[in-house]
């Protein structure tokens, strides 16, 4: 069958694809053109795509033989799931196995922002360390601080394992609240979204994209955070109304952000990158080897199973019969 890859995969992944299937693989780095890509998808029996890429009805609309959408990651707001079901389309994704590598990345901007790690590295750099001073370069510490986890899915629950080895306090609002043992065990405390917004020196986004999470963070509740708080994200840039955060970090009225994802990708704000309390990441939450490997690899097996018409083993869409 044929076989549409929009992003390179390690060669060991593609030859499970290349050894039964036609494959043709958009073999760059950089995102395939939209036009290349509703060119390419006409005569596809399998998909393997990644988030840069729009799966939209248009798309679907112009994939007759479609049988399998296998996303590269675990995010799939970029891609209408609703309209794959109405095709009779499996679309599946890569859960839990980049769980801890993003929960690592989230800590990484934790103690970035909060000890001011990049702006050191600027400085030192610039050849503009000239001496120690004992109150040169003050951060902020992070044990004993609160920690507000939005989101406590499977990056949100690994978050809240790390913050206990560094002595945090845990709160969470989500969707859904963990069950008591849960809580205990990862010694979190419920709160409302307020409660946490007002109460955390550190802000966490661990929500998936979709349009009640859309500028969850915007104005009103940047406004409620405390001066000195810091916001993280590693989840999707459009959780965050990039344009207020900008404003609140510009005036002083939150500390700094550490974010790993933009509202429009990759493009960034006006303004945004010529501040200095805010770290700045490439979204790589997901980015080691281990990790990424992995992903293509679990990527691979839902399109092969697709392709032989068996139900993917990360279907989003297959129900608990396996039936769309
Ligand atoms: C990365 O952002 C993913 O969704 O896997």
């Amino acid at each position: 069958m044929k076989v549409l890859v929009t992003a390179r995969l390690p060669e060991e992944v593609l030859s499970r694809i290349t050894c039964d299937h036609q494959v043709h693989m958009h073999a760059q780095d950089i995102p395939m053109e939209r036009e290349k890509l509703l060119e390419a998808i006409g005569d596809v029996d399998g998909l393997l795509c990644t988030l840069t890429d729009r799966i939209d009805r248009e798309l679907l609309g112009r994939a007759p033989r479609l049988k399998v959408i296998a996303n590269n990651g675990v995010g799939f707001d970029h891609i209408d799931v609703g309209e794959a079901s109405r095709r009779s389309i499996p679309v599946a994704n890569t859960p839990g196995v980049l769980t801890d590598a993003t929960a690592d990345l989230t800590f990484a901007l934790i103690l970035a922002a909060a000890r001011r790690v990049v702006e050191g590295d600027r400085m030192v750099r610039a050849g503009d360390f000239k001496f120690w001073a004992p109150l040169h370069f003050l951060g902020t510490e992070v044990a004993g601080k609160t920690l507000g986890i939005i989101g406590m899915g499977r990056i949100g629950c690994a978050v809240a394992k790390r913050a206990a080895g560094f002595n945090m306090k845990v709160v969470y609002w989500g969707r859904s609240r963990l069950g008591d043992e849960a809580e205990h065990e990862l010694k979190v405390s419920f709160s409302s979204l307020e409660d946490l917004l007002r109460e955390s020196d550190f802000v966490s986004l661990h929500v998936p994209l979709g349009p009640k999470t859309r500028h969850l963070v915007g104005e009103r509740e940047l406004s409620m955070m405390k001066s000195s708080a810091m916001l993280i994200n590693t989840a999707r840039g459009p959780v965050v109304d990039e344009k207020a955060l900008v404003a609140a970090l510009r005036s002083g009225s939150i500390r700094c952000a550490g974010l790993d994802v933009y509202e429009n990708e990759p493009e960034l704000s006006s303004g945004l990158a010529e501040l200095e309390n805010v770290v700045l990441l490439p979204h790589m939450g997901s980015a080691t080897i281990e990790t990424r490997t992995r992903m293509a690899d679990m990527a691979c097996d839902n399109l092969l199973a697709g392709l032989a018409g068996k139900r993917p083993p990360n279907c989003l869409n297959c129900g608990s019969s396996g039936a769309l």
